[in-house]
């Protein structure tokens, strides 16, 4: 599964990039808002320089003609960009173009198998189904996940990969996991929930405690 940071904090981007672990990342309007960055396309372009997998930019647009234009725009700002649409009519004619293009596109509010089935026709590369949204109003946020990957595993043709979205805590990313999602996308606070177990830090002041006992340095040793 590949994971990528949902954020647009350049600092937490590189922080975790200095990780290995980071596959990509993605941005949205109100994270862009609160990073307070004022140079949208300088800062995806020094998110792009930092991360070399695909980074989704988002359009503001919400009617075709300028969606289009945003969207060619921020593909020129680095091939790993991934331009992002809403899953409206609008939204997937540009998605159509693009990925003709061969532009990366992300297709994002998904809140429903049939939406995930257009996007697929549309091409997408990546389609985002929100699962916390979808769990704050009473329904269940993964077994849309589990809905979308059965059905893109009954066509092999399909290419669009499942993006797991508005991912609240570790339960999601590992049920979306089991289901088979391709990739998942996560705020940086719950990235740092998913190496934390109690039964490792106190493992861990154990041996540390019992190593002192020994005396010995394994960098001074002969
Ligand atoms: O970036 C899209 C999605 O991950 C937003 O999550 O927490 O605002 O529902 P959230």
């Amino acid at each position: 599964m590949k994971f990528f940071v949902d954020t647009a904090d350049i600092a937490e981007i590189k922080d975790l990039a200095s990780t290995g672990l980071l596959d990509g990342v993605t941005t949205n309007p109100s994270l862009v808002a609160k990073s307070g960055a004022k140079n949208f396309i300088a800062l995806i372009e020094e998110i792009c320089g930092v991360v070399d997998g695909p980074v989704s930019a988002e359009v503001a647009a919400t009617d075709y003609p300028t969606m289009l234009k945003e969207g060619q725009r921020l593909a020129k700002i680095a091939k790993n960009v991934a331009v992002k649409v809403p899953l409206t009519p609008d939204g997937l004619k540009v998605c159509k173009v693009l990925s003709d293009d061969g532009t990366m596109v992300n297709v994002t509010l998904c809140f429903s198998a049939a939406q995930a089935i257009l996007a697929a026709k549309a091409g997408a590369t990546f389609v985002s189904p929100f699962v916390g949204r979808l769990d704050d109003i009473g329904q269940d946020g993964l077994n849309l996940i589990s809905e979308i990957v059965e059905i893109y595993n009954q066509y092999p043709a399909i290419e669009t990969e499942v993006l797991v979205a508005s991912v609240r805590n570790p339960v999601h990313l590992v049920e979306s996991a089991k289901m088979g999602a391709h990739v998942a996308t996560i705020p940086p606070a719950v990235i740092r929930q998913l190496y934390s177990h109690p039964l490792t830090e106190k493992g861990l002041a154990t041996f540390v405690s019992d190593w002192a006992k020994t005396g010995q340095s394994i960098l001074d040793a002969a």
